[in-house]
């Protein structure tokens, strides 16, 4: 190629996020690399093809789509991809063929170019010596492709990520070092990307370079693993950095070397933390699925967060107690949580609180301010549109509470205060133990805010203090008393296309997460309103046998939804009702009724969303369906 790649990066006239191509789409993959310091074999007794296959497996929940590798064997850098999930295509993949030091791979979810063989990861550069496994989208890279191109590079795939090898091929020919070369590309790409790299000509080593998708490191004795996430590799290791956005260099079976392309060389070791995660919580442990694996775990998962509740609550309950307004903002099942948290706020603590859906945050750019707090709610801690929240936010002066699953992760590590859930990994894509472990958190935020700023009674507090206190045994009970109902309720729903679920006061968002799990999984339309609304508008879709769901409280708003029960019932509705215990004449209203412990409202929002997880997810079963692994959804989202 004619012209230096340097004076490329130079002329090229970016227009940020050209092609956008990818924008929109849900998008993860899962890469992971090993190093060994000799044959895989001899450190973890299967060849590094197994290897790399178990950790996928563990990976799989972010993309499941294709499926490749690449091994560093007999001095070349061999590939084996296909089209399909891992456990379809292993004996044509024959994972257990190769053994050798270094191999990445990769699990994929298609943004550019439909899931095939070709456009499987890991994407070699011309002359095979570059190996690359990406997880992220590469916005300008039609320019780079055409570039590249014309300069004579031949693409095999329609991928954003194939950029990348020809790129590094062409840097390294021109005779930069990788690491050069890797500094060259963070210039040079545009968008987001966690990248895993062989060459061939440094066989033990494997290049990274990660900006906005997450990457971390996992080190044991004779081998170093990188990954997109901590269960790839936490059989083996729970020792792990955390990669953050500009941090590229390499691994090797006693190497690490990380450099920032901001500030320069990382002392890595000064990052090393070790999980308090267990295999056990990451294997299905005799579940048909990670699913109701998690809707099971909902008591450890409560109980565990309920007693570590770490010491930085007290920080963000005076946050809010002196923030002049409270924000909250999320995505998703987790915006749930946030209108829940609104909910508790406003009522509980008088306070002048509103959620937002974190892909709006533009909207709130001139609101946000000093004296403000933004409470960032996620599982992951690496949602795009949340983390752009939150850096929003903190950029306007307003002080960032994160509340998040995932450790050291972006959104807890780029706010002022982190509170994490302990809910353990959560694998199946659809969120159930880190949605109520979310609500935990928020209802004894709330308390404490209520208690400190004088708004509630301090006996209805200690009462709060109390049920939140039973949660996980209540949990457990729930579960226990319903789930073969509900699996006999699932048959009835299986043949349904639509529902609606309502709720009034605290109920509405608890509605709403019983409708978006119903819809996510089992694939039936579903629609949560506030019960008064449903008279608005909705009802006229309501016709014989059309399944309407009633979450309904020991609380005020009980007799009016009775009332909007009978509207539904007088218009032939299929009545499902998540009733409190204790009033028969209530149950028996209802063509099929749940009957719930008798609970304050705010406790029972946590309680009644895990009938709710089981009615669709039996929904789902019943239906033939993966609840693991609906389509078109990914677990986290790292793309706008
Ligand atoms: C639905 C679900 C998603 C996530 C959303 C936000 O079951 O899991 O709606 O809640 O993508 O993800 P986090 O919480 O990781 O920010």
């Amino acid at each position: 190629m004619g012209r230096p790649a340097r004076s490329y990066v130079g002329m090229v006239i970016y227009i940020d996020y050209v092609n956008r191509a990818g924008r929109g789409l849900v998008k993860v993959c899962g890469i992971v690399g090993v190093a060994c310091s000799g044959p895989c074999s001899r450190y973890f007794g299967k060849p590094v093809g197994l290897l790399i296959k178990e950790c996928l497996l563990n990976l799989e929940y972010r993309g499941y789509d294709s499926v490749g590798f690449a091994v560093y064997s007999s001095g070349r850098i061999v590939v084996r991809k296909s089209r399909g999930k891992i456990l379809e295509v292993e004996r044509k993949l024959g994972f257990d063929e190769f053994d050798g030091a270094v191999a990445i791979g990769h699990t994929r979810w298609a943004t550019h170019g439909e899931p095939s063989d070709s456009n499987a990861h890991p994407h070699l550069d011309c002359g095979g010596g570059v190996a690359v496994v990406h997880n992220g989208i590469i916005h300008n890279y039609l320019e780079l492709r055409e570039y590249l191109r014309v300069g004579g590079h031949v693409f095999r795939s329609e991928t954003d990520t194939e950029v990348v090898p020809h790129l590094l091929e062409e840097l390294i020919g021109r005779g930069y070092s990788t690491l050069d070369a890797l500094r060259e590309l963070a210039r040079t790409l545009k968008g987001a990307y966690a990248l895993a790299v062989v060459v061939s000509h440094e066989p033990g080593r494997i290049y990274f370079i990660r900006n906005v998708s997450p990457l971390v490191i996992g080190i044991r004795d004779g081998a170093v693993f990188v990954a997109s996430d901590i269960p790839a590799f936490l059989r083996y290791t729970n020792r792990v950095v955390v990669l953050e956005d500009g941090d590229f260099g390499y691994v090797s079976a006693d190497e690490i070397y990380v450099e920032n392309v901001v500030r320069g060389v990382v002392d890595w070791r000064g990052r090393v933390r070790v999980v308090d995660w267990t295999p056990d919580m990451v294997a299905k442990g005799g579940y048909p699925h990670f699913m109701l694996k998690e809707i099971h775990e909902q008591p450890t998962a409560l109980r565990n967060t309920l007693a570590s509740i770490p010491p930085e609550v007290g920080e963000a309950v005076k946050a809010v107690a002196k923030a002049d307004r409270v924000f909250l903002t999320a995505c998703g099942t987790s915006y749930h949580a946030a209108l829940v948290g609104e909910y508790l706020l406003n009522t509980l603590c008088g306070l002048n609180a509103t959620a937002f859906i974190a892909s709006e945050y533009l909207r709130y750019r001139k609101i946000l301010r000093e004296g403000d707090v933004l409470v960032a709610v996620s599982q992951s801690g690496e949602t795009i549109d949340t983390l752009m929240a939150v850096r929003e936010a903190r950029k306007r002066g307003a002080k960032v509470v994160a509340v998040a699953n995932v450790l050291f992760s972006a959104i807890p590590r780029e706010s002022d205060v982190a509170i994490y859930t302990r809910a353990g990994p959560e694998i199946a894509v659809a969120a159930t133990k880190t949605f109520t472990a979310q609500l935990a958190v928020l209802l004894y935020l709330a308390t404490e805010v209520a208690r400190t700023l004088g708004t509630e009674d301090p006996g209805y507090l200690d009462l709060l203090r109390r049920e939140i206190a039973a949660l996980p045994e209540l949990a457990g009970g729930a579960i226990l008393l319903h789930e073969a109902r509900i699996k006999r309720l699932a048959e009835k729903l299986r043949d349904k296309t639509n529902a609606f679920y309502l709720g009034r006061g605290i109920g509405v968002p608890v509605s709403m997460e019983g409708a978006l799990k119903l819809k996510e999984i089992a694939y039936i339309h579903a629609e949560a309103y506030p019960a008064g609304e449903s008279k608005h508008g909705p009802i006229a879709l309501v016709e014989e046998d059309f399944p309407v769901l009633f979450t309904v409280f020991d609380d005020e708003f009980k007799d009016l939804l009775l009332g909007n029960l009978e509207e539904m019932k007088s218009r032939k509705a299929f009545t499902v009702g998540l009733v409190p215990k204790g009033y028969p004449d209530i149950a028996r209203r209802f063509d099929f009724a749940i009957e719930m412990p008798k609970l304050a409202p705010y406790t029972a929002a946590v309680l009644y969303s895990i009938p709710y997880q089981l009615i669709a997810y039996y929904t789902s079963v019943a239906k033939g369906l993966d609840p693991d692994k609906p389509r078109n959804l990914a677990k986290t989202v790292t793309v706008e």
